[in-house]
């Protein structure tokens, strides 16, 4: 049995409909990266699976649950931690205070301790930054924080929409190497990155998404530099260079 499995879904927001019959799954301990063009319905699609978006069609099934017919408070209960784009923390509230909204409704001393201890392991930024407020810090910090709260609520999956956008290389480097370090753990993760080489080098499998549908898929090594792949994001193969100009010999 998949980890998570979406059936078929259809998502509509206001009265557009903008994603159409997505089937995608993660089985246990995979990365697995959504790609696609701005606009094509990744971020669409992970809010589907975190009950932020209402399903108009379809299943979303995550370890024998119907995620489709739970609220979305009762999500992340079940194991899953969605760290939002533009990572959406409390910018008035200290890291502390962010971090600690992640672990849920009166968590256990003990328990809380434990998950504190390794996110402040996996980055150690955090704990010397964690009584700073939340928007003083760079946007790699906030990156790491936001990451941080999703893992406070001790996920088996964690949904992560483009945790790349804007860092500096230093910091991808360090985001990249915490999440895969988090996934040799068991950490099931799937992604959103803009980035087609780097999402493909990084996952284990990916969707690509087009206009609301997923449109390929398939093993991170195969799609990469594959003719279907360079079609949806450029528009053409790259087996089929353009003419060269009469002129240009
Ligand atoms: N609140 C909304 N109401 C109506 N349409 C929306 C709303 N939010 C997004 N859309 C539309 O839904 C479609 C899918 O958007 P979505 O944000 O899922 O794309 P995305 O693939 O995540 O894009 P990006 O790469 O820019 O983040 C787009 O056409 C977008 O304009
Ligand atoms: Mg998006």
């Amino acid at each position: 049995m998949s980890l998570l499995e979406t059936r078929e879904i259809g998502v509509a927001l206001g009265d557009v409909q903008v994603l159409w019959n997505a089937s995608i799954r993660v089985e246990p301990g995979e990365i697995v990266c959504l790609l696609g063009p701005n606009g094509s319905g990744k971020s669409t699609l992970m809010n589907a699976v975190s009950r932020l978006n209402r399903l108009v069609s379809g299943e979303i099934w995550f370890d024998g649950h119907a995620l489709h017919a739970l609220p979305a408070h009762r999500i992340s209960r079940l194991g899953v931690s969605h760290v939002l784009e533009r990572h959406r923390l409390f910018p008035y509230m200290t890291v502390l205070e962010n971090l600690l909204l992640g672990a849920g409704p009166k968590p256990d001393p003990q328990m809380l301790k434990r998950r504190f201890e390794r996110v402040y392991e996996l980055f150690p930024r955090l704990k010397e930054r964690e009584r700073q407020v939340a928007n003083s810090m760079s946007g790699g910090e906030q990156q790491m924080c936001a990451i941080g709260r999703g893992l406070m609520g001790d996920p088996r999956l964690l949904l992560v929409d483009e945790p790349f956008i804007g860092l500096s290389p230093r910091f991808r480097d360090e985001v990249t190497r915490a999440l895969l370090q988090l996934n040799r753990e068991g950490l099931a993760i799937l992604i959103i990155e803009q980035n087609v080489r780097q999402a493909l080098a990084f996952s284990h499998r990916a969707y690509v998404l087009k206009a609301g549908q997923v449109a390929l898929s398939g093993p991170s090594t195969e799609l990469l530099g594959s003719a279907a792949l360079e079609e949806i994001f450029f528009g053409r193969a790259r087996s089929s260079p353009e003419p060269a100009p009469a002129h240009h010999r």
